[in-house]
């Protein structure tokens, strides 16, 4: 087939979304509508994609500025036809178009694929349902011929028992398109210029019209409020989670994991209930992430456990770690191998080297902490003058006792020991005992008050 171009509904408003946000930008497994839409466009390798917009301002190229669309407007809105007409003066004749929906997210690409095997002519995906109702009825003569589309509006009732309806989705050559387009008449009973009734024109010169149909019904179905887009969102995450096990990883229930970008899991990936993934996220093999963690952009390496409620963002973590449970990596931490982040344990901008521990209530800002380094409890380092951020540096086996402020910037050498509840300030010599406590006193003739009886 001759190169392709693809033609992206995206002009409704979306009223019964009830937001400021154009229906289109609302969010699918972490990705607008329309990204779903344009990514599985991309896939097609096409010559052009062009997104017809018309609500929210540039709010709609604004959110897919990173892709090599086109954009045109649509004011006003006159139909679906009069849409894919706006974008035609984008289009060489020498191609075919695909007409996609900014609001119908999880189109296959197999399913397209299938439209391209059907010819030259013009390919209407279609459907059967059980409860056409809404939908534009797909009209056939005696020889199962494809005659025309008849809107459900303008249907007689003979015509609204057909059980066979449009999805909206066609393939056309773009020359026969821009004919058909051109003679478009709005009379009929929305006064709109309707992309169906080039199906007619195409009957009537006797080009082929043939259809095709989708392995699954959910992926015609459009959005027009949050109900429809929570029905979606778990399908799409059925699917995800059935890829998951259908490459070996353990869910504790496949039910209950949302993955809003990429997961990629090794071998014998343990993930327990309630886990949030989003952007790209690896896990290593035999890795286990505890329930309720939620992951974004980071990278696990083998053998490591994470323990429940344990937030882990922007971050990289080597083999072999324990963390949490509710510990807090985050963005720019690093955990080397086996090193240990235990409960209220936050790490920002950190780097803990090889078999270090921190395991109990600190909070390790814009550090870089060598091997075999023991952070007690209640650690804090004091990175924030409230103007600038200072880096703190503990070399290899150094051992910080608990409750120690580390004031930035301030490095403790190697081997040193910081005695528990020290406020340290200047640097501290390697293998040395450092602390900074005022002295213990006993008041022996010490009373306690008591109270007075009334
Ligand atoms: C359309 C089809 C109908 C099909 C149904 C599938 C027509 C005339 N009818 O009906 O046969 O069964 O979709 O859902 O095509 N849009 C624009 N600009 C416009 C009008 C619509 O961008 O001027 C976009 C909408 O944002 C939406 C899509 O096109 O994404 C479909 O529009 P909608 O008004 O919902 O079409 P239906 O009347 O449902
Ligand atoms: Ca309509």
């Amino acid at each position: 087939m001759s190169a392709l171009n693809v033609v992206i509904l995206a002009a409704g408003k979306g009223t019964r979304m009830y937001s400021s946000v154009p229906k289109v930008l609302h969010k699918l497994a972490g990705k607008s509508m329309v990204q779903h839409v344009v990514d599985c466009a991309m896939a097609l390798a096409p010559q052009q994609v062009c997104v017809v917009y018309g609500h929210g301002g540039e709010a709609v190229p604004n959110a897919l500025v990173n892709y090599p669309a086109q954009f045109v407007i649509q004011e006003p809105q006159l139909g679906t036809g009069h849409a894919v007409q706006q974008a035609m003066p984008l289009l060489s004749d020498d191609s075919h178009t695909l007409v996609l929906y900014g609001d119908v997210p999880l189109t296959q690409l197999s399913t397209l694929q299938a439209m391209f095997g059907l010819g030259d002519g013009l390919v209407l995906l279609t459907v059967n349902l059980t409860h056409p109702t809404g939908y534009g009825r797909i009209v056939r003569n005696a020889n199962n011929e494809v005659q025309c589309i008849v809107e459900e509006k303008d249907a007689t009732p003979a015509q609204r028992a057909i059980c066979e309806v449009n999805t909206g989705i066609l393939l056309a050559p773009t020359a026969l398109l821009r004919s058909w387009l051109n003679n478009l008449r709005c009379e009929n009973a929305q006064g709109e210029y309707y992309l169906t009734d080039i199906v007619a024109m195409a009957v009537a010169q006797n080009v082929p019209v043939r259809t095709c149909q989708p392995a699954h019904e959910w992926e015609i179905h459009g959005v027009n409020n949050k109900s429809q887009l929570a029905v979606l969102e778990r399908i799409w995450q059925q699917n995800y989670a059935q890829a998951l096990l259908a490459k070996g990883t353990t869910l504790a229930d496949p039910a209950r994991i949302d993955v809003r970008g990429t997961l990629t899991c090794g071998k014998d990936v343990f993930i327990d209930v309630g886990c949030i993934f989003s952007g790209d996220v690896v896990l290593g093999d035999n890795v286990q992430i505890g329930a309720y963690s939620i992951i974004n952009q980071a990278s696990i390496a083998a053998n490591t456990q994470v323990a429940p409620y344990s937030h882990i963002d922007q971050s990289i973590v080597g083999e072999n770690c324990r963390i949490g449970p509710y510990a807090r990596l985050r963005p720019g931490t690093e955990l080397h191998a086996d090193a240990h982040v235990g409960n209220f344990v936050e790490l920002k901008n950190t780097e803990l080297g090889q078999g270090s521990k921190a395991n109990h209530l600190s909070y390790l800002g814009d550090s870089t902490i060598g091997q075999r380094v023991n952070i007690g409890a209640g650690t804090i380092t004091c990175n924030y003058d409230g103007a600038n951020k200072f880096r703190t540096v503990i070399e290899d086996d150094a051992f910080i006792g608990s409750d120690t402020q580390l004031v930035a910037p301030v490095t403790v050498g190697k081997g040193a020991t910081i005695g528990a509840g020290s406020t340290i300030t200047r640097n501290t010599p390697e293998a040395q005992l450092t602390l900074s406590r005022s002295k213990q006193i006993s008041i022996p003739t010490w009373q306690r008050p008591v109270k007075i009886k009334k």
